[in-house]
């Protein structure tokens, strides 16, 4: 898939600037946000193409300044890009599929391309806009909402067949809060895959998981590590 030309890039800069204005309660987005550019990644299923802010460390200044948190959100992590790479093999075709922490979509995209029924979840409301965006430019459907993995309306969409996240396990407070929303979110026989670069936080996490789940770790690479979390029999 050739790279969108400017003036494409321009549509998309229009259509993320009234979609963050809308989402950040009518504010002017800060320029950042949407100075973007547009990424091709390959997936064993083919490419997926994904817009999201071009310059991460002046985004990352502009949103200190406002007093934000980090825009972790803003670019896709290497845990996040081999999920991605697994999901696209497994047929999923009318599954629930739950992304966490989703960031740009790029996990979503991949398992709406594998035929699931997807709801992808992030706190940032602006993470959930590129989100939208993306997955509407790689031409899925899937749903998109702004709340935290512990809000009760996530649960209260599932149960979900497969819950996933891509290197979501990396701040002790969040990672407990996951583990305790977790239960309600997986259906009897589903499971939660959680791909990590080998955080502490996730070390401790799945740890404590094993009192609940049964829980498979399998190494993606030299970095990453899928964590398999199935109900414990
Ligand atoms: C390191 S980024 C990973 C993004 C994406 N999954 C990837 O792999 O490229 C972590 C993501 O989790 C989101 N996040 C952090 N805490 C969250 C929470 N409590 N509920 C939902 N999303 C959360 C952040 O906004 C961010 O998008």
């Amino acid at each position: 898939m050739a790279a969108p030309q400017a003036s494409v890039l321009d549509v998309l800069r229009a259509r993320l600037r009234e979609g963050l204005r809308e989402a950040r309660g009518g504010g002017e987005p800060p320029a950042p946000l949407l100075d973007v550019a547009v990424r091709t990644l390959r997936l064993p299923d083919g490419p997926v193409i994904l817009v999201r802010p071009r310059d991460w460390p002046a985004l990352l200044d502009a949103e200190r300044e406002a007093g934000h948190d980090a825009p972790f959100w803003a670019a896709t992590w290497p845990s996040g890009e081999q999920l991605a790479r697994v999901v696209a093999g497994v047929p999923l075709l009318g599954r629930a599929v739950l992304d966490l922490g989703c960031g740009l979509g790029l996990v979503a995209i991949a398992a709406a391309r594998a035929g699931a029924d997807v709801l992808a979840v992030d706190v940032s409301a602006d993470a959930v806009t590129f989100a939208a965006e993306n997955m509407s430019l790689n031409g899925v459907g899937g749903r998109t909402a702004n709340c935290s993995w512990a809000d009760d309306a996530v649960a209260e969409c599932g149960p979900f067949d497969l819950v996933l996240g891509g290197d979501i396990l990396y701040s002790s407070i969040g990672v407990q809060a996951l583990l305790d929303a977790l239960p309600p979110l997986v259906a009897h026989e589903g499971e939660a895959w959680f791909a990590d670069p080998g955080r502490a936080a996730a070390q401790a996490a799945v740890s404590a998981a094993r009192a609940t789940w049964a829980v498979r770790s399998e190494r993606l690479d030299e970095d990453i590590v899928l964590h398999r979390l199935r109900r414990d029999a």
